[in-house]
Order: C-alpha cells, then sequence, then structure tokens
C-alpha cells in the first residue's frame, strides 16, 4: 500500500495500476480536471503539479510534469494541484498575480504556469528574472506571450511566501514523516503488476534478483515515455527514490559521490561548487520540471547517444558503482558504454553511486549545442578536461562527446594530438583534424554528419578563446551562442 496527501487529504492505494500517472489519477480517479494534459510526454508543462516533501527540516516544494510521474512515487509525499490554492474563496497571490497582470487569454497553459510559479513562491523570496525564466522555461503559452506571464511571476518577489501551506507546513511536515516511518517501504499491485518502494539497497537488490525482468524507475523522464507514449505494459516497476543508500550526494576527500537516484536539482549545488561547468550545464538540461525528477544514474543508465551527462563524466574520468545481488563493482565510465544503448551493466544490476574525482587543478568546459537554449536535446555536447601546464602547454587531455557516435565517447585520437602542444588557435589544429578520425557522425532530424563534425572541431576553438581571453563576452554553457 502507498500513503500520500493529496493537499491534506490521506489518499491509500493498494490495488491500483503500477503505471497509473498521476495526472490520469487526478483526472479520472478523482475528477479534478484543472490539471491539464498537453503533449503528455514531458515537454509542454500543462499537466504541472507541485510535490512538497520533508528535506532540512522543511518542507521542500518541487514542480513536476504529472503526464510523467507514476502515482507509485507520491508514497510519503504531499501532491498539491491548482484546485488547492484558492481559500475560502480567495484567490491565491499567485493566482492573483496572474490576473492583475493579464496572464491568460485561452487559459490552457494557465494552470501548469500557476503551479510552476507557486513552486518558485514557495522556494524563492525573491526571485530575480533569471529565477522566474528558469521557473516557467518547462511551460509553454501559445496564446499569452510571455511578457505578462513574467511580470506575474516578478510581482511576487518579497511577498514573505506566506500563505495556508506556510501555517500547516510543521503539521504537514509530521505526517508525511510518520508515513515514512511507518512504511519505508511499499508496493502497488493490480493483478499480476506491481510497483516497489524499496527503501535499502539489500532490498532493491534482492528485488531485482526475483524479477530479473522488472524496469527501474528513477525521474521516470526517460522510462514513463515507454508507457504513455509506447503504450508498454512492464509487469514489474521498481521505484529507486527511496534508496536510502542511492538518495544522497557527499564529497569524500577526492571525490564527489552521486547516489543513482538523485535528481538533477538536489545534486546541483555541490556540483555547482566542485564543476561549475556541468553545473551550468544542468541549466540546459530540459526544463525545471525535468531537471526535478530526472537523474544523472537514469541519464547514465538509458545510455542515449545525445544524453547530456555521460559525456562530461567521460571527461572527468567518473566511475560508475554498480551492484547486482551482493556483487559491487567500479565499471570506468569509459567502459560503461558497449553499443547502441547497451552498457556493460551486470545482469540484474542497477547504478549505485557514481564517482566523480576532484580535479582541481584541471580546466573543464562544457558546450551543449541544441535549436534552443532551454528544454531541447543536444545535437552535439562536448566536455574537455584539461591539464595545462605553466608554459600554457597541454599535458593531459581529456574531451568527451555526445552526438558524434552510436554510444557517448572520447576522441582518443584528439587527446593525443592536443598533448604536448600550446592550447592556442594554431596549438589545436592537428587535434581539430583528428576529430575526423575519432568520429563520422550520422545525419538526422537535429543535424547533419558534416555540421556535427564542424561543430565538434570548433567547440574545441571556442575552448580556445575561453581560456586566452578571460575577459571577453562570456562564451559559456548558458550563453546564447
Ligand atoms: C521533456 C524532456 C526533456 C529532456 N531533456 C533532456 C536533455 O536536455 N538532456 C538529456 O540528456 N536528457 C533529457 N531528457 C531525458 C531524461 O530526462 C534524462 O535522460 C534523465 O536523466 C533520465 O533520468 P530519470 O531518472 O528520469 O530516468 P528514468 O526514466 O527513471 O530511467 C531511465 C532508464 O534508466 C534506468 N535506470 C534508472 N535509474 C537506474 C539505476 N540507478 N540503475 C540502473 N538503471 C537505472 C531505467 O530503468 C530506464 O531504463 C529529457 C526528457 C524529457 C521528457
Ligand atoms: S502534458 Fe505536456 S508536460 Fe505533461
Ligand atoms: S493562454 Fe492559451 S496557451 Fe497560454
Amino acid at each position: 500500500m502507498i500513503r500520500f496527501l493529496l493537499n491534506d487529504e490521506l489518499v491509500s492505494l493498494e490495488d491500483c495500476s503500477p503505471e497509473l500517472t498521476v495526472l490520469e489519477f487526478l483526472r479520472t480517479n478523482k475528477g479534478r480536471t484543472g490539471t491539464k494534459e498537453g503533449c503528455a510526454s514531458g515537454d509542454c508543462g500543462a499537466c504541472t503539479v507541485v510535490v512538497a516533501e520533508p528535506a532540512g527540516g522543511q518542507l521542500r516544494y518541487t514542480s513536476l510534469n504529472s503526464c510523467i510521474t507514476f502515482v507509485g512515487t507520491l508514497h510519503g509525499k504531499q501532491l498539491l494541484t491548482v484546485e488547492h490554492l484558492e481559500q475560502s474563496g480567495a484567490l491565491h497571490p499567485v493566482q492573483q498575480a496572474m490576473v492583475d497582470l493579464h496572464g491568460s487569454q485561452c487559459g490552457y497553459c494557465t494552470p501548469g504556469f500557476i503551479m510552476s510559479m507557486f513552486a518558485l513562491y514557495k522556494s524563492c523570496d525573491t526571485p530575480s528574472r533569471s529565477d522566474v525564466e528558469r521557473a516557467l522555461a518547462g511551460n509553454l503559452c501559445r496564446c499569452t506571450g510571455y511578457r505578462p506571464i513574467i511580470d506575474a511571476a516578478l510581482s511576487l518577489a518579497g511577498r514573505g511566501a506566506k500563505d495556508q501551506f506556510s501555517d500547516a507546513e510543521t503539521r504537514v511536515r509530521e505526517q508525511l514523516t510518520q508515513i515514512l516511518k511507518d512504511a519505508p517501504s511499499a508496493s502497488l499491485t493490480q493483478d499480476d503488476h506491481r510497483f516497489y518502494i524499496p527503501s535499502t539497497s539489500d532490498e532493491l537488490a534482492s528485488l531485482l534478483q526475483a524479477y530479473p525482468r522488472a524496469k527501474l524507475v528513477a525521474g521516470g523522464t526517460d522510462l514513463a515515455l515507454s508507457v504513455t507514449q509506447q503504450l508498454q505494459q512492464p509487469e514489474v516497476l521498481i521505484y529507486t527514490g527511496r534508496v536510502a543508500e542511492m538518495a544522497e550526494i557527499r564529497k569524500s576527500e577526492d571525490a564527489l559521490l552521486i547516489g543513482g537516484g538523485v535528481s538533477y536539482s538536489v545534486a546541483e549545488p555541490l556540483l555547482h561548487k566542485h564543476f561549475p561547468a556541468f553545473a551550468d550545464l544542468l541549466e540546459r538540461l530540459g526544463s525545471l520540471q525535468i531537471r526535478n525528477q530526472g537523474t544523472i544514474g537514469g541519464n547514465i543508465a538509458n545510455a542515449s547517444p545525445i544524453g547530456d551527462t555521460p559525456p562530461v563524466l567521460l571527461a572527468l574520468n567518473a566511475k560508475i558503482h554498480a551492484r547486482s545481488g551482493n556483487h559491487c563493482e567500479a565499471i570506468p565510465v569509459d567502459q560503461f558504454f558497449t553499443g547502441y544503448r547497451e552498457t556493460a551493466l551486470p545482469e540484474q544490476g542497477f547504478i549505485e553511486q557514481i564517482e566523480i574525482p576532484l580535479q582541481p587543478e584541471r580546466e573543464l568546459y562544457v558546450f551543449k549545442i541544441s535549436k534552443r537554449l532551454d528544454d531541447d536535446i543536444s545535437a552535439v555536447c562536448a566536455a574537455f578536461s584539461l591539464s595545462i601546464d605553466d608554459c600554457g602547454a597541454v599535458t593531459d587531455a581529456r574531451l568527451g562527446f555526445g552526438g558524434m557516435a552510436a554510444t557517448p565517447a572520447r576522441a582518443i585520437n584528439a587527446e593525443q594530438a592536443l598533448i604536448g602542444k600550446p592550447f592556442t588557435e594554431e596549438g589545436i589544429k592537428a587535434a581539430q583534424t583528428a576529430l575526423a578520425s575519432d568520429f563520422s557522425p550520422i545525419d538526422d532530424v537535429r543535424a547533419s554528419g558534416e555540421y556535427r563534425l564542424m561543430v565538434a572541431q570548433n567547440l574545441l576553438l571556442r575552448a580556445v578563446l575561453e581560456q586566452n581571453n578571460p575577459t571577453q563576452e562570456p562564451l559559456e554553457v548558458v550563453q546564447y551562442a
């Protein structure tokens, strides 16, 4: 049985389809049609809801796309929808701001915008324009235009985030903590379909041994699409989001250890401290709703050739800590991707942690080339980790690329061609040429092979320009190119 709060109503579900999404639960089971369905694939934000959960002695409010979230993941959380915001007939300050600043025309997108703005209101007292843009980048509006919507969000700055939810916060936190104390692990069953929520790594390992064909769900931002778009019906789903050993990110003496179930949003602050260029890339990965759910572990296991984090992990020489049964092994990331969407993960295995060695003496450059700045998949993603000596010569280089081959891959020939040369426009010429022997990229809807190769070569030049002209206009991954 799973238990969660729908605002202040305690919901218990036991005999329930494991593939039921939060959106279907709301609209079909509960008749709460304020939350809309647009794309059903995580792109438009019409279905945005807010989930609150205890974190650091408070409640943490995050926006997510209910269309690609399985209801089982709500165990021990509070689900808030647009219907819960008004109080005794009065609009919530977020709703009132949208009315006052004319932020809605046809209104179909509006509940999603409201919920994204509400999550921002609850987590940031004085949002800047870039905070607002970040919060709303996963919500599409075709009628109103963004100016009045952004104005509405900005008008909320400094309001103190006081509302009925702050008044109820202590009670809700205690209720949610109690649910998890009573049932740290839980499950849903319908016929022979099951959704398991293990709370320890041992339990997860045993479940995978018992159900070798089970599918793991972390954020579900890839996996849920196989259910909502390809109509697959996996018999057993196992959620990793409650596994204690996979839920933390911490720094050891010489590495960052990121749990396989840690969302991008939770990982971002520590990554920002140690690998700012990596954290900046995350700003360009999906939307805030996607980053609140999606994990680096899921990005690696999904093994897409255009996943954004593998190129960086390749450049940083990360290791994947995999576990199957009681057997644990650390697989260097450059041995992990064995073919198109194939990995070296052992049978019935899972990614418990990702280890990134700390290497403050090296330079890291990360670039993502896509058609839009926000919420777009890469045509090419590149990450360069370089050791450069006092004379300006490259002493070691690791170049990771996505979008250039059937798997994320290192450019071994280009790496060799960089070593011993000055990191200058002239010094990188041989490496730019060598990239053509490392990769023969394909043409597809995102880019032609010729474009991809040229862009990869030019990104090396862009790194040189960044390195040698630190005072010029920024060229970082978060800037328009
Ligand atoms: C609208 C939208 C935008 C997106 N934008 C981007 C983008 O810009 N860049 C990008 O790279 N990706 C993007 N994605 C894809 C997706 O968000 C990422 O790949 C994300 O990191 C997947 O993580 P997840 O936790 O949601 O994985 P899930 O969907 O839960 O799982 C993905 C796969 O990994 C397996 N898995 C999950 N965790 C583990 C584990 N610990 N051990 C072993 N196997 C595991 C699952 O079984 C599944 O096969 C986007 C997706 C959507 C819907
Ligand atoms: S319906 Fe479009 S993101 Fe969910
Ligand atoms: S008001 Fe119509 S889509 Fe936004």
